[in-house]
């Protein structure tokens, strides 16, 4: 008897072990890798051969999850310029747990080197991020992204195959120091650079801040672009707790990259593929998240273009709707007084989302398994002056407004919280620049006919006029204002602007002046209303006189340089800055599918 069920429970164990290889083995065959991997005939030996030219032992390929880490190191961009040592670390992390590690370069797009625009590549990038996870053997991956552009690229590149996806930014630099005080990335440029038109600062002084203001690894330090990218990483899900916020050079950022080594491998055996964590509550979260550090208005933008690739219904309006009356709980450049440092060691962005309690979806899940909620609800917050409570907030308010009106019918952006409060209510007299050129030529002219109470119009900057969509929306003022100790006028223009930059500055109108908007009927003389809590944007012109100018309009030619080659397709198929700038033939996804046999 005793024996009869010794032998039962042997039995047991061992089906139970069956099943657990059955289902090991099952769940391995199945993976992508192994339709290059798991071959057995000569197809297989070609894939696997070349592979193995680096010592790369046989059972590597066994249908172990086959990771790719997608580097956009590059010297070119600066910001990025640690990433072979991040590798490393994620690589790590890949081979503790299980996993065979494949990292790969993807076209690298630094902010402040690449002209026109950095933001003309962004899709380039993506749909080389697309192709290349799709036509490897990969079966999850890490994204390593940190300046501006590289970010939204490889999130709306990986969106479209929908693999197993994990994000890793580079981290913040160090917070700049100049002459015993704090010096911000871009924030402090702008600054100094009006300082030395009013002649406040000598030529000398402005060249050793540039040495002063970036000092290690990393990307800019302010919560500009990136720090706000790296923010919605973290918001979304994509990336793991305090990815936003430490440093780059800090042995955490290490940590975390291998933790997201070790978390990758898992999660593919988990199937958890980026369409289950980017959801639609994730962006709500996201946009929440924005108001609440004083995002930037280009997340706006990306996180349109990245919805767009993964398939979730999200406009221009969910931003106002969702995230405009949210406070501001962070003290950070450009709007406020400190660092991303400052911002990491008082507990980065789990201790925001825990203040965001009341507003936040629980619910969304995150690449580490657990909700949002589940990863922030005891963080603590180990500085109030910089990271402020929901209910005694650094700002009310906070979120981006989105306008509308006869000049900008599918909507213009603004962040009432970097604008001046007198001006978010203003009507003042158009003194319109053509382009960036004519900006250029005549803004420090000083028969230039402009006071403050006028209102700067930018024409020409948006996705296709510029092309690419310049940052350029935060125009200079006239050295004429300036010396008043005037520091910010009302701007309008279909650009960008720089997530470091401030002022009222209505950015994004669209359809841009390139696309016919209204913009591109402005003209010297004519009044404009900006009314931000009626959400209004009108230029006071006639209907009858705007179909008269309209008639004399013409399409701007770009120089035939420009008429070929990337530019074109960009050009013939950019979509309008109110649907994410995403080109027309890239939105939504075509998943991870298998690419026939390449003999
Ligand atoms: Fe790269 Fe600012 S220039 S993040």
């Amino acid at each position: 008897m005793k024996q009869g069920k010794e032998c039962s429970a042997r039995l047991r164990t061992h089906l139970a072990r069956e099943t657990t290889m059955t289902d090991d083995t099952k769940k391995k065959s199945t993976r992508r890798s192994q339709a290059w991997f798991g071959r057995q005939d000569r197809d297989g030996f070609i894939y696997r051969s070349w592979v193995k030219n680096r010592g790369i032992p046989h059972d590597q390929f066994d249908g172990r999850p086959v990771i790719g880490i997608c580097n956009t190191y590059s010297e070119l961009t600066p910001c990025n310029s640690h990433f072979r040592a991040l590798a490393e670390q994620v690589k790590i992390g890949i081979w503790e747990a299980g996993g065979f590690p494949l990292e790969f370069p993807v076209m690298s797009l630094g902010e402040t080197l690449l002209r026109p625009t950095a933001m003309l590549y962004r899709n380039l990038a993506s749909m080389d991020v697309e192709e290349s996870i799709r036509a490897n053997p990969l079966d999850g991956v890490v994204l390593l992204m940190g300046c501006d552009k590289t970010t939204p690229a490889l999130l709306m590149g990986a969106a479209s195959v929908d693999v197993p996806t994990i994000g890793v930014s580079g981290g913040p630099m160090l917070s700049g120091k100049y002459r015993g005080r704090e010096l911000g990335s871009g924030t402090g440029v702008w600054q100094m650079s009006e300082d030395v038109r009013a002649g406040k600062m000598t030529q000398e002084e402005f060249f050793e801040a540039e040495s002063c203001m970036h000092r290690s690894h990393g990307h800019c330090m302010t919560m500009g672009t990136a720090s706000t990218m790296a923010s919605m990483v973290e918001a979304l899900g994509v990336g793991l707790p305090h990815n936003a916020a430490i440093p780059a050079v800090d042995a955490r950022r290490n940590v975390l990259a291998r933790n997201a080594g070790r978390r990758i491998v898992q999660m593919v055996d988990e199937d958890l593929v980026l369409s289950k964590i980017l959801t639609r509550q994730a962006f709500e979260n996201a946009i929440r998240v924005n108001a609440a550090i004083g995002g930037s208005t280009n997340a706006v933008i990306h996180l349109l273009a990245i919805a767009g690739r993964i398939g979730i219904k999200l406009d221009l309006k969910d931003w106002d709707d969702i995230g405009q009356q949210l406070p501001c709980l962070l003290d950070l450049q450009p709007s406020g007084k400190f660092l991303m440092e400052d911002f990491y060691y008082a507990g980065g962005l789990p201790a925001v989302i825990r203040q965001l309690e009341s507003v936040i979806d629980k619910t969304a899940l995150t690449a580490n398994g657990k909700t949002l909620w589940e990863n922030c609800q005891d963080a603590p917050n180990w500085n109030p002056e910089v990271i402020r409570s929901f209910d005694q907030p650094f700002k009310e308010a906070a979120g981006i407004a989105i306008l509308k009106g006869n000049l900008a019918p599918d909507g213009a952006v603004i962040k009432p919280s970097a604008a001046t409060p007198a001006l978010l209510k203003h009507r003042g007299r158009a003194v319109v620049f053509e382009n960036s050129d004519d900006l250029h030529k005549r803004i420090d002219d000083e028969n230039l006919d402009v006071d403050e109470t006028c209102v700067l119009v930018l024409k020409n900057c948006g996705p296709k006029g510029y092309p690419g969509m310049a940052e350029a929306g935060n125009m200079p003022l006239p050295p004429k204002v300036l010396r008043k100790g005037i520091t910010d006028m009302v701007r309008v223009s279909d650009a960008r602007m720089s997530g470091t930059a401030y002022g009222t500055v209505v950015l994004h109108v669209s359809p841009e002046a390139a696309a016919g908007g209204p913009l591109a009927l402005v003209q010297n003389g004519d009044f404009i209303e900006l009314d931000v809590e009626a959400r209004k944007l009108h230029l006071d012109v006639s209907d009858e006189e705007l179909a008269r100018r309209r008639a004399q309009w013409s399409k701007p030619e770009l120089p035939p340089q420009m008429q070929r080659g990337w530019v074109k397709l960009y050009v013939d198929h950019v979509q309008q800055a109110n649907q994410g700038a995403d080109l027309d033939f890239l939105v939504g996804k075509s998943g991870p599918y298998v690419p026939k046999d390449n003999h």
